[in-house]
């Protein structure tokens, strides 16, 4: 059976990870991931210039995932229970069966494989849970890290480009 239902929320585990809701004691950590010059670098957004964005933000992510409009997950480590970045699904389309992935880590996290981690169960949660077929990802085409992340799950490159933004690749993985 088709389980896109949010509530209660889907906490997921790995071998270092705990994925979890976003919550407003994650305001701070919010504020630092969508303010970060570095992090924002190739992300179709302006960096965050208040604390009140990353409130109205967490607001609004708390409200689409009581619709069941899109999903998102605060990445934090098990052990310590430390913030370090986010996961989350998106867009989601019954007529072309796909959700859009996105990802960021604080860059202290980096170059550590969590992200490898944490993409693994969340493609799982799509194709087993949420039984969507297909996963695209939109990364501009300078973005190697997010690249290589991509091409580690074997998502492939759509030689068509965003129609909104060139400078994008469109990524897809199907089941
Ligand atoms: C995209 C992004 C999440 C990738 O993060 P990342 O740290 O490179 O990815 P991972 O966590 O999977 O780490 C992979 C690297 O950690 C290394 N690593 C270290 N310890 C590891 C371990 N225990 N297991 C696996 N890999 C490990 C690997 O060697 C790998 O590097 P390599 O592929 O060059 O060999 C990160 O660059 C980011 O947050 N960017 C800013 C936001 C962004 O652009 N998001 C994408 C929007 S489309």
């Amino acid at each position: 059976m088709v389980n896109r239902n949010f509530t209660p929320f889907p906490i997921l585990t790995t071998e270092r990870l705990t994925l979890r809701q976003l919550s407003i004691d994650d305001t701070q950590n919010i504020f630092a991931l969508r303010s970060d010059i570095k992090i924002n670098k190739y992300l179709d957004r302006e960096p965050s210039k208040a604390i009140d964005d990353a409130i109205k933000f967490i607001k609004n992510v708390n409200d689409n995932i009581k619709n069941n409009s899109s999903i998102y997950w605060v990445i934090s480590l098990t052990r310590t229970k430390k913030f370090v970045g986010i996961i989350c699904l998106f867009d989601f389309s019954n007529e072309k069966n796909s959700c859009e992935i996105g990802y960021e880590l604080m860059t202290k996290f980096q170059g550590q494989g969590i992200m490898k981690e944490a993409a693994q169960v969340v493609i799982d949660y799509v194709f087993q849970t949420l039984k969507f077929k297909k996963i695209l990802a939109f990364t501009h085409y300078e973005n190697q890290n997010s690249t290589y992340l991509l091409l580690k799950f074997n998502f492939v490159k759509s030689l068509e480009r965003d129609k909104e933004n060139p400078n994008v690749n469109i990524f897809t993985l199907a089941q």
